[in-house]
């Protein structure tokens, strides 16, 4: 995982807009949030998570074959987040794309992912979470603005002869929701343009209230789904790693499965909500806590714009046991001479063939 150093507490934010520590840890249970700084963006911190999940998975950057970015806040429109994560990596045989399904994408991708693998269409995939809210959030809106906060986890999935990984998932829908949680303008709907900005149409809109009702339905339904595909019971379940999006949505989805609040992990006091990013960022966490085990059935759950919302049944396997030991940060230099190499040369290219690059 990797989330910016800075943070913002629930006092910084009184002096911000009319809200209090008090409000927003009732009905939130949220206390702080990380908040990206000028230097860091959606690919750096979807970078350095990528980096860390390689060196404990010992595998060497050039053995990726495929990088899912799960993000609602990209670098760019395009190029994809993850074509810049594939090149400040060093991932010189991997397809990379991005994946857009709001705070459920991570296990959409996960579940793409993991599909690939099982297609044997590749060998190793990197799925990552990563995002910067704050560049969409609304800073005098506080209904939204207590909410998120920045960050990304990663996962390396490799193919291998031990049973377990991803052992069922639901992936589910509902665009009639699509207005609940929006950004209106910025697309093709609604082009950038001086008014848009005046009324702050590129920022985060949502209805809370409606939101909160539609998470606390589909949460247990798509556990117990997730569940049952896997033809399972949820006493087989050590650990639910639920979407860290509001304290009170969590349990009410774990009372709803009747699972005892410490078979759930959360953070989201930390972190506030980090949309696609808060499921990798809380198994990072659970397995630093000795929460999560190799063997342990766990159930990532999440839901979010679209609407969207759906579950993956995993059967923890990794890390597997490090036959070598690969650095792929100290990778840093030669990718840097690999990347501006590669500019050059499409520079000289330009020459001969009289293009303008
Ligand atoms: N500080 C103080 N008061 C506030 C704040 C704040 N930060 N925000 C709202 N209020 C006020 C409201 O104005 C309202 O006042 P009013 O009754 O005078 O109008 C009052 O508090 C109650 O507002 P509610 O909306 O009823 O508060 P609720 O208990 O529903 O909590 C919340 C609001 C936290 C937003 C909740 O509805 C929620 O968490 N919804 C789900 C949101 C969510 O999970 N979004 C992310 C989805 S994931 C993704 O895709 C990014």
């Amino acid at each position: 995982m990797a989330v910016p150093a800075r943070v913002l507490t629930n006092a910084d934010l009184e002096k911000m807009v009319d809200t209090n520590d008090e409000w927003i840890q009732s009905r939130t249970g949220i206390r702080e949030r990380h908040i990206a700084n000028d230097e860091e963006s959606t690919a750096t911190l979807a970078k350095d998570a990528a980096l860390n999940a390689l060196r404990v998975a010992n595998l060497n950057p050039t053995e990726v074959e495929l990088i899912i970015v799960s993000t609602s806040s990209p670098e760019h429109l395009f190029p994809a987040t993850a074509c810049l994560v594939q090149d400040q990596i060093g991932a010189s045989h991997a397809g990379a794309f991005d994946l857009s399904a709001a705070c459920s994408g991570f296990i959409y991708a996960l579940n793409m992912a993991s599909q690939a693998i099982r297609s044997g269409s590749v060998r190793n995939a990197l799925v990552i979470g990563a995002e910067t809210l704050s560049r969409l959030v609304n800073w005098d809106d506080r209904n939204t603005c207590v909410l998120f906060g920045d960050g990304a986890g990663a996962f390396v999935l490799q193919a291998g002869d031990e049973p377990g990984g991803v052992l069922s998932a639901v992936m589910r829908s509902d665009g009639s929701g699509a207005n609940l949680l929006i950004v209106p303008a910025g697309g093709s709907h609604l082009p950038t343009s001086p008014e848009t900005i005046l009324n702050k149409q590129h920022t985060i809109h949502m209805n809370g209230r409606e939101v909160f009702r539609f998470a606390t339905r589909v949460m247990a339904q798509a556990t117990k789904e997730v569940i049952s595909a896997a033809q399972l019971q949820i006493e087989d379940i050590q650990l639910v790693i639920p979407h860290q999006a509001n304290l009170r949505i969590i349990e009410a989805a774990m009372r709803g499965l009747d699972i005892p609040k410490d078979q759930c992990f959360i953070n989201i006091e930390r972190y506030g909500n980090t949309s696609t990013a808060s499921i990798p960022i809380a198994t990072c966490e659970a397995i630093q806590q000795g929460r999560l085990h190799t063997g342990d059935n766990t159930v990532f759950v999440g839901f979010g714009a679209g609407l969207t919302w759906g579950a993956a049944l995993v059967r923890w396997s990794g890390p597997f046991l490090p036959h070598r030991h690969i650095y792929p940060a100290s990778y840093r230099l030669w990718v840097a001479i690999r990347s501006k190499l590669l500019r050059m040369v499409r520079r000289i290219e330009g020459w001969i063939w009289g293009r303008n690059i």
